[in-house]
This record gives structure tokens, sequence and C-alpha cells, in this order.
């Protein structure tokens, strides 16, 4: 998939299921993993990150089997064991997955043996200072790449006995604290995590599912370490909320459209999206199926229809409930009347690029009125766009949101370099061809 190429559509018709979530399957493979037990997950994500957590674990001596029905997969993993892990006889190349990378250093601060964790260039320069110094102060023995008092890939990690610590998170991350968490079950006594706004919590929930000692009280996460985790034989891991939003925001922005998602996971943590596109005065509902909405990850069908868009302030807190989705709403917000603020983005620098500097170099080529002030976002809805010739920076969201910028656009939009679609959403394209018009 070298180049991506849109062009304007009249609308968007028809209904899909949503692609699986990425968190979701990661962790899935992860804890599984160190379960006693096999677990069978309905509808896992096949991507390229969810590969590369599956190969780290299989270089760990863990049987995963991935099984294609029609569209879906199936993921079959029998667990380990909290300290039933080989150690690895080579380095475990990460490749693009923070989240693999981060959630895995918790696990191997634990196991009585040595392994070293790399990745490639984009993963190489995140980073991992956030998930070093608290597992440190657990006992760990890691290290990176040192520069400029930040740390990077590779890390050779030499596992320990761990003690459980009481951490006050300094940033608002998922996976800084599940990798806390993770290393939690393998520690001395109880670990806590005390976060600033709560991210998404696909792992306590996981954890919940797989009967680890776990309490949850508002922001405050505690586990209680060395008690073996039980595999329970089946989930169904739901939607990517972040994959779905390209379609939303696509179908809101396209004239005469209607839209079906199904499927989609409606974790609390996750659907900040949905409430902004609200404000915004978009047309999305959700579709409630009581029984889908009481699974362990809930879930449901959403619908969205064209509409007529209003700009919106987002606050630093509101970046957090949303971080992944905010290219595709810069996208949103140039068709949006009004100019849109984005406050307090600079997470969005040490993601796979720097996603402010991507978003605003090519909407800016694109026709936009964009600006960046340190790290806030502001755009002028203008309601056009034009077709040009774009970069995906290497990243999949940036690649994704300008594809749909280009649906929107007059002329043809070319987006270069896309290959790092297949990191979340492979059948992005696939999807998109069979609901345009
Ligand atoms: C993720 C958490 C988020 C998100 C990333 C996936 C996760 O990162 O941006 O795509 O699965 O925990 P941070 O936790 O670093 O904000």
């Amino acid at each position: 998939m070298p180049n991506i190429k849109t062009a304007k559509i009249r609308g968007i018709n028809g209904e899909f299921f949503a692609p699986a979530d990425k968190s979701i399957s990661q962790r899935a493979v992860i804890i599984a993993a160190l379960a006693k037990g096999r677990t069978r997950f309905d509808n896992f994500l096949d991507c390229a990150d969810c590969r590369r957590a599956m190969a780290a674990f299989r270089q760990m001596g863990v049987d995963i089997r991935l099984e294609k029905k029609n569209r879906q997969a199936e993921l079959y993993v029998q667990g380990k064991g909290l300290f039933g892990l080989s150690a690895p006889k080579k380095e475990m190349d990460i490749g693009n997955s923070g989240t693999t990378m981060r959630l895995v250093c918790g696990i191997l601060a634990g196991q009585p043996f040595e392994s070293k964790l790399s990745g490639d260039a984009s993963l190489s320069k995140r980073p991992m200072k956030r998930v070093i110094e608290p597992l440190r102060s657990m006992g760990a023995v890691i290290k990176g790449r040192l520069k400029d008092g930040q740390e990077y890939p590779p890390l050779t990690i030499k596992g320990m006995p761990l003690q459980g610590i009481s951490y006050n998170m300094p940033i608002k991350s998922a996976q800084v604290k599940s990798c806390v968490l993770l290393a939690g079950l393998l520690a001395e006594g109880r670990t806590e995590v005390l976060e600033m706004v709560k991210t998404r919590d696909h792992t306590e929930r996981m954890l919940k599912a797989f009967q680890a000692d776990i309490r949850i009280k508002g922001r405050r996460v505690c586990v209680r370490g060395k008690k073996e985790l039980c595999a329970p034989r089946r989930l169904f891991i739901p939607g990517d909320m972040s994959s779905c939003a390209f379609f939303i925001i696509a179908a809101a922005l396209a004239p005469k459209s209607r839209l079906r998602i199904k499927n989609a996971g409606l974790n609390p943590t996750r659907i900040a999206l949905l409430s902004i596109l609200k404000r915004m005065g978009v047309e999305v509902n959700v579709i409630k199926n009581k029984n889908s909405l009481e699974s362990f990850e809930p879930y449901a069908d959403i619908s969205v229809k064209s509409s007529r868009l209003k700009a919106v302030t987002l606050t630093e807190n509101d970046v957090a409930y949303c971080i992944d989705e905010l290219p595709i709403l810069c996208v949103a917000a140039c068709f949006a009347e009004g100019t849109t603020r984005i406050l307090g983005a600079a997470e969005l620098r040490v993601k796979e690029t720097d996603r402010i500097h991507a978003m605003v170099t090519n909407l800016k080529k694109a026709g936009a009125d964009i600006r960046n002030v340190r790290n806030d976002l502001i755009i002028k809805g203008t309601g056009a766009l034009h077709g040009t010739t774009v970069d995906s920076f290497g990243d999949h969201r940036t690649a994704m949101s300008m594809a749909v910028a280009g649906l929107m656009a007059e002329g043809e939009m070319v987006i270069r370099n896309t290959e790092c679609v297949n990191k979340s959403f492979p059948e992005f394209m696939n999807i998109m061809r069979s609901i345009i018009n």
C-alpha cells in the first residue's frame, strides 16, 4: 500500500463491522500469556502491532494461534503463568508498537532472566523514561539509550524480584499505568497507581476477567502481586473507537450520508469522541443493546448522518480522553463553522510521529487555515480543502486522517508512505471502498 489516492465523494452509505480494538487485542496477548490455562478471544485484531506482541511472547515460549474466519480472527493463547515465560534466545523486535514495548517492559522487569527489546526507527525515538522510572523504584534493572536526559529503546532488562509501590502518575498515560500494574502482578505486596485523569482502563478490565486481585476506586487502581491469573475460557473483543472515528467523521462531513458501524467498543474511557462530536453538532447515536453493554468491554452499534458542524474548544483534559482521535478531529475542524481550539496537546509530539507537525504541515498544504502555538492547535473552519500530495510521516493516524480529508477535498489527494496503516487498521481502504459513493 505505497500511496493512497482519494477524491471528493457524494456520500457515505451502508454498514460495516468495526475493526477489533487494538489496545484490547494487545492486552489479550500479553495478559493471556501470563495466565494459567487457555483463553480464546473472538474478534482479535490481526494488525502489525498485535503481530509484534504475538511474536514477542512466542519468543518466550508461549503457544499462540491465530485463526482467520471470514474477515474475523480468533486468537488462542496457552498461558504460562506469571513466572513461566522462557528467556528469549535473541532480542525481541517490537517494530512500531509503543503499547507493546511499554507493557511488556513491566512484565520483563520481574522475570528471572535478562532480555532486550528493540524497535523500528520511530519507536527508537519514543521516550521510555516514563515507564523505566516507576519500574526502577520497584527494583527493576533497565538500561535504555540515554540522550538529553531521556531514555530510548533499545532497552536491556535484567529481571529482578520486584516490590509493590504506590505511584502517583505524573503523566496521563494508560500505557504507563498498565506497565506498572503488570509489574505489580509479579511484585511482592500491593501496587497502587493514582492517575490525574482516568485513562483507558482496558488493562484493569481484562485483569478482572482473569480474576486478578484488583481494586479500582475512581482514579486509584490497586493490584496484589503473586496471585496467578486464571484464564476465562472465551472473551469477545469489540470494535476500536479510534478506528471508527475516521468513518464517523467522514460520514458526518460528506453530504447525503447515513452510516451504521456495528459492534463499536463503548468503554466509557474511549468514547469522549462521541460527546465532542455531539458538541460539534454531529448527528451520531448509539443504538443500545443490553447484552452487549454488559460485556467485560461494552459495545453497541453506532449510527451517523451528514451534519452541519460547528467549532469546539478542547481543554487539556479533553485531549487526554481523545488523544488518538485528534488528527481526524483536525480534519473535522476544517469543515466546522468557527474556530476550533485544541489546547495542551503536547503528547501528540511523542506519538509515532510528531502529530502536531504532521497534521499542520499536511492540512496547510491542502489549503486549511491551521496553525500551532506551542502545543495548541488553532483551526479556522473554511469549509473547503483541495487535493495535493501529502505524507503520512510514517504515522497510521495521519495517513488515514488525510485519506478522509481527501474524500472531502476538491481534486485528488495523494497520501504517500501509507504502509503504516497496517499498524492498526489493515482493512481501512477495503471498508472505505465498500461504503463511499
Ligand atoms: C494506548 C494508550 C495511549 C494511546 C495509544 C494506545 C494503550 O497512549 O495513544 O495509541 O493501548 O494503552 P498513552 O497511554 O501513552 O497516552
